[in-house]
Order: structure tokens, then sequence, then C-alpha cells
């Protein structure tokens, strides 16, 4: 077997992971399931990803992905997860209750990453964005394949309105919107999006882009749009992606070189 890595997607209703071939981008295991405790407090969060990590009897390190904005390790914001996890270092906390080396990443972010390593940006030149559609909105912005983290572009403000709360795949259930309803908002969504960054292409996300042919023929944009590769999967490939990148190489467990004085 070549390389593997654990990935688990954290998210506001279920904490999913799974063991990776980051050889292929592909999923290595079924994937393991637990519902996300409430209220979603780091310790009870914690526990839950360590039941994760447990069950795949994992002895390495984790990729978490985190719907929130993650600045080196620390949860920024909290959209759709406890508040008190703003401020809060998940790297630390996760490390803690898995005793094991944890790589936090956007969830959106790792799906960006997952698109364009293996999925439907792979080999793209110049700016896509990744886009996936759930509870909330979350965006990735990646250019000439180097992703630009913790772009926030699913709060963009339209009609007076966080658009997040109009135009995600919850808020269509939510407003009981026909398939046409729901595209009218995101065409309101995607052109804002359009005219203020031109991107090369656009990616769609998130559990509802396997229903894509349901609603993305009805939008009408200049810029390409295709559905995700890897859609549900996405951000437990592109977290378990991220984490193999932090290991230390060979060389970095090599003892420190002594130079003697003189
Ligand atoms: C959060 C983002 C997250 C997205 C998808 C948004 O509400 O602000 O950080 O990527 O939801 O979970």
């Amino acid at each position: 077997m070549g390389s593997v890595g654990l990935g688990i997607d954290i998210g506001g209703s279920g904490i999913k992971g799974a063991v990776v071939d980051l050889d292929n981008g592909v999923l290595a295991t079924e994937r393991f399931k637990v519902l996300t405790p409430q209220p979603s407090t780091p310790a009870a969060v914690a526990a839950a990803v360590a039941e994760v990590v447990s069950h795949f009897a994992w002895q390495a390190a984790v990729g978490c992905t985190f719907p929130a904005v993650v600045q080196a390790g620390v949860a920024r914001t909290a959209a759709n997860v406890d508040k008190t996890w703003i401020g809060t270092d998940i790297e630390k906390v996760l490390g803690a209750s898995t005793r094991l080396p944890v790589t936090a990443v956007n969830d959106a972010d790792a799906a960006g990453v997952a698109e364009s390593t293996w999925g439907a940006a792979h080999s793209r030149r110049g700016l896509v964005i990744v886009v996936t559609l759930g509870t909330g909105i979350g965006t990735a912005l990646i250019y000439d394949g180097v992703l630009v983290p913790n772009s926030e572009l699913g709060h963009i403000e339209l009609e007076g309105v966080d658009y997040e709360t109009r135009a995600s795949a919850a808020a269509r259930e939510r407003d009981h919107l026909s398939w046409e309803k729901w595209a009218k908002r995101l065409q309101h969504y995607f052109s804002a999006l359009e005219f203020y960054l031109r991107p090369e292409l656009f990616v769609v996300g998130g559990g509802v882009s396997r229903r894509a042919e349901k609603f993305l023929p009805l939008l009408e944009l200049g810029t390409d749009i295709v559905p995700a590769r890897f859609q549900n999967e996405a951000g437990i490939i592109g977290a378990a992606y991220l984490a193999s990148l932090r290991q230390p190489g060979p060389e970095a467990a090599q003892p420190e070189m002594v130079v003697e004085p003189g």
C-alpha cells in the first residue's frame, strides 16, 4: 500500500472520517460517521473525533476540517458550530483528545484542495472558485493550484442579507424551493462572484452537487461551472492530504548536527 492518511470532516450535523489513499486521492476505507454532539462544544466534539480515530485504530497524523475560519490551527469564527469554538486552538484540543498530531483546516478549503489536486479543477490554471453548498456556503479560492485560505464568500451580502442564509442547500430545504426557484438565488450569488472575481472556473460541491443536473444547467454565467468530483468526500480527502504535507520528512528525524566550536 502506498501512502495513506486519516481525514475527518467536522460538520454541523455529522463527524465523518475515512482513511484516504494519498497516491490516488480516493477513500481507502468506508466512511465512519458519528453525530455531531449538541451543543457542539470543543470538549464534546473532541470526544467524538477521538471516537472516529479509534474506530480506525489510527496512530499517525490526522487532518480535520472545521466549518469556520481556521488560522494557524485556531478557530476565528463559528457559523454553524458552538460559538465557544471562537479563539479555540482546534489542533491542540483535538490533539489532546486523540493523542495524535492534528492539522485543522477550513472545510471548504479542504474540499478545494481535493478538487484541485485530483478532481474537477485538476491542473486548471488561473483562479478557480470552489463553492460548497450545504448547511452554509463555503468557498475556496485556488490560483494556479495554490490555495488562498479562509475566503468567506458564502457570507457576501446581497439584497441586504448574508446570502448564505438564502442560497445554501439548507435554505432550499427550509424554504421548500423548487430547483428553479433555488437556481434564481444561485444565479444572483454566482453572478456576484463572477462580477467581483472573474474566475476561470466554478466548481460546485456539497451533497447537493450529486443532483447538479437539476440546477447547474439553469444558471447563465460567462464562467464555466461544473460539479465537484468528490461531493461529500472532498473534505476528508483534502484534510488527509494537507495533514500529510505537514509530516516531517526523513531529514527532520535526523538528530541535529552539532558544530564543534573552533
Ligand atoms: C462558514 C465557513 C464554512 C462554510 C461551510 C460558513 O458558514 O463561515 O467557514 O466553510 O459555512 O461549512
